[in-house]
């Protein structure tokens, strides 16, 4: 592993929220709610409604945080956090990452391209390869809070990916990971390595 790749997973390593500890079977019946857009379960049908099912429960209950601050900006999910406490979401957070996400499938035509990028990266540029913090079969690492990525909707993950390249998502800390490794992606690379994402498990 290169040396800015450690001292990267150093540093998301220390930071991050402390962890209240949630209830799941708490969770679902406050998550009720979600269920229109993302799935009773977590698993949403369409694609630009993330999956949340299976995914970490400390990257979920981040992003909830983000998303109820207006740190991460969400349109669809305005005012729907506000009266949720921090306990409430905890609970939420451990239900949709204690359910089993489904896996898609990827375009056969994109699966070389993208399986270059999520496992080679660009080196020559300095963009390490995502296997790094998302793992080679795409489930993240939950403790350090890097997402699942594998099996979730390829609609969904090249809009993070061209959100963070644009600027329009920049909740990935100080570090600034997403976004310097985003603004190596051209459009065709974030429509492979997002296809191929869909079917990696
Ligand atoms: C009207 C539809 C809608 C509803 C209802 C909704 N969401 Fe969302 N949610 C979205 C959309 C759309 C996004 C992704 C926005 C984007 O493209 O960045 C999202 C993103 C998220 C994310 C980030 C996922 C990730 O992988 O980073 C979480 C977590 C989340 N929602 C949780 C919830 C919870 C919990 C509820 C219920 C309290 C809820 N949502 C209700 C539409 C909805
Ligand atoms: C050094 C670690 C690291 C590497 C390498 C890395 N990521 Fe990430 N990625 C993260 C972290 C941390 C987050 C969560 C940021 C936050 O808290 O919002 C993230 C978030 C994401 C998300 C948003 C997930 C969601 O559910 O909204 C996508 C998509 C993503 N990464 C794709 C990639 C791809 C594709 C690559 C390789 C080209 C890659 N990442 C390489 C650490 C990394």
């Amino acid at each position: 592993m290169n040396k800015v790749l450690v001292s990267l997973l150093l540093t998301l390593g220390i930071t991050g929220l402390a962890h209240a500890a949630g209830d799941a079977k708490a969770g679902q019946a406050k998550a009720a709610v979600c269920g229109a857009c993302h799935g009773p379960d977590g698993n949403s049908a369409a694609p630009n409604f993330p999956k949340l099912a299976g995914q970490g429960e400390r990257y979920l209950l981040k992003q909830l945080h983000d998303i109820k601050s207006g740190n991460r900006q969400v349109l669809e999910m305005t005012g729907l956090l506000t009266n949720l406490s921090d306990q409430d979401l905890a609970d939420i957070a451990a239900y949709f990452s204690s359910q089993s996400g489904s896996v898609g499938a990827a375009d056969p035509k994109l699966v070389a391209r993208g399986e270059a990028l999520f496992r080679g990266g660009k080196l020559e540029e300095g963009m390490p390869a995502c296997t790094g913090c998302h793992s080679p079969n795409g489930a993240g690492n939950a403790a350090a809070g890097f997402p699942h990525l594998g099996g979730q909707h390829a609609q969904y993950v090249a809009k993070q990916l061209t959100d963070f390249r644009e600027g329009n998502r920049t909740n990935d800390g100080d570090s600034m990971i997403m976004r310097a490794i985003a603004a190596k992606l051209s459009n065709k690379d974030i429509e492979a390595v997002s296809s191929y994402i869909q079917g990696l498990h």
